[in-house]
């Protein structure tokens, strides 16, 4: 009972709006992991430090004390430097699938710990996954090899189970109590996984907007700046950009359909605003890297990222010419008038994908590959009565209504001259 009793006053401290000390934090992190403070304990705390927040020092030792819940990678010794990219995910968002392979190109070691999707935001691996063959889990060992190859140089996989395990118990629990939104907490929880992944440097994308967590610049800030800090102390090298999220990134939403978006952005085309962020973070990724020298949207023209791709993806047991997954049935939405597309928005977007398969309700779903969006139209652009606005895809045509509500209102066809919203909105160092 001395368990309970602790995380009791570790609950009512923070509830009554009190620093918790750091002997608190340890104690209650480990308990939680040990199964010694239950779910019901640790959601109540979790609400809490919603509510009442948490200090700078209380979010570092809440990070620690996640980070020593399980084991700490360590790619120190590699003959390149390690520079990791982290999103705080978005709608359409596949920039890590051209990027990893891009900055591995050019010289710098990319150990890319992704995750799957929930809610209308897309994961990584799901997207990978729809690529025939191609397989999340690899070892330590086999990360190793993979960064050390020149001719490979990234690897994109999923967490092992001993990595900050008590924030994955964490995770979960609060994605079932509407305790995400806290930005002590998706710091702390994202940072804790980044520096026990062994990254030398990373490079944190930070949406804002309608599809993103952060729907407001200066939350976006606050969390972006929690983050770098939580890096900078924690000895590692850490910037942040603040990226738009109001309408999704490119021109695809779904897993496959990502997949060969990317494809197309690594053969040297693909929708600008993919490009433009790809080519961005990895100029950042190289500066932090200590690499000035080099042009990433040259390695991207002239195909060498696309050899490091079709080698990581093999690497991992993927065909990376093998035909992608299609859906069997599809529904085209068109412009009801002419003018620009003045409004696309990302969560409309999002949701739709989601309720047309891309997604998961519930942790452990599947997922299907060829489902989603596909946008012909990005704010900006001219638009005929008529002309196909978006193609839905699903093998569940029943989903289709769903889908078709969430888009309602998420576009908008104006007679204004079109503006095209910017993608970089700030960095952010320290
Ligand atoms: N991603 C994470 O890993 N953790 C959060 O809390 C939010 C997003």
């Amino acid at each position: 009972m001395v368990g309970v009793h602790s995380a009791v006053s570790v609950i009512t401290t923070k509830r009554d709006g009190e620093e918790l000390g750091d002997d608190q934090i340890d104690w209650v992190v480990d308990a939680f992991t040990r199964g010694e403070v239950a779910d019901y304990q640790m959601a109540a705390l979790a609400m809490a430090i919603l509510c009442r927040g948490m200090n700078r020092r209380e979010i570092a030792r809440w990070t620690r004390a996640m980070i020593e819940s399980g084991q700490r990678m360590d790619f120190g010794d590699l003959p390149r430097p390690t520079v990791d990219k982290h999103s705080t995910g978005g709608v359409g968002d596949k920039i890590t699938l051209p990027l990893a392979p891009l900055v591995a190109a050019c010289g710098v070691a990319v150990p890319q710990l992704s995750g799957r999707g929930l809610g209308h935001t897309g994961g990584t691996l799901d997207k990978l996954e729809s690529i025939p063959g191609w397989k999340a889990d690899v070892s330590v060992p086999r990360m190793r090899e993979m960064l050390a190859d020149p001719a490979i140089g990234a690897v994109v996989c999923a967490a092992g189970a001993d990595l900050a395990p008590a924030d994955k118990r964490l995770y979960a629990l609060r994605d079932v109590t509407g305790t995400v939104e806290s930005i002590p907490l998706i710091a702390s929880s994202i940072m804790s996984k980044k520096i026990a992944e062994g990254t030398a440097a990373l490079v944190l994308d930070v949406k804002v907007g309608s599809g993103a967590f952060m729907k407001d610049i200066d939350d976006a800030r606050e969390l972006a700046r929690t983050m770098v800090e939580l890096g900078t102390d924690a000895g590692v090298r850490t910037v942040a950009l603040l990226t738009g999220m109001d309408t999704p990134l490119g021109r695809t939403a779904g897993n496959a359909l990502e997949v060969a978006e990317s494809v197309a952005v690594l053969a040297g085309g693909g929708p600008a605003d993919v490009v433009e962020l790809t080519v961005a973070l990895a100029r950042e990724m190289l500066a932090q890297a200590g690499i000035h020298d080099i042009d990433p949207a040259e390695a991207l023209a002239d195909g060498r990222a696309m050899d490091h791709w079709r080698a990581m993806i093999a690497a991992q047991g993927g065909d990376p010419d093998a035909p992608l997954p299609r859906a069997k049935q599809i529904e085209v939405v068109k412009a009801e008038q002419s003018g620009t597309l003045t409004r696309l928005d990302a969560m409309g977007v999002g949701l739709a994908a989601w309720r047309l398969g891309a997604g998961r309700a519930k942790q452990g779903d599947p997922v299907q590959f060829g489902a989603g969006v596909e946008m012909h139209a990005k704010p900006g652009d001219s638009v005929t009565a008529g002309q196909p606005l978006l193609t839905l895809h699903t093998n569940t045509p029943e989903a289709i209504p769903a889908a078709l509500e969430a888009l309602h209102g998420a576009y908008v066809i104006g007679s204004e001259p079109g503006t095209v919203p910017p993608i970089v909105l700030e960095r952010i160092a320290l």
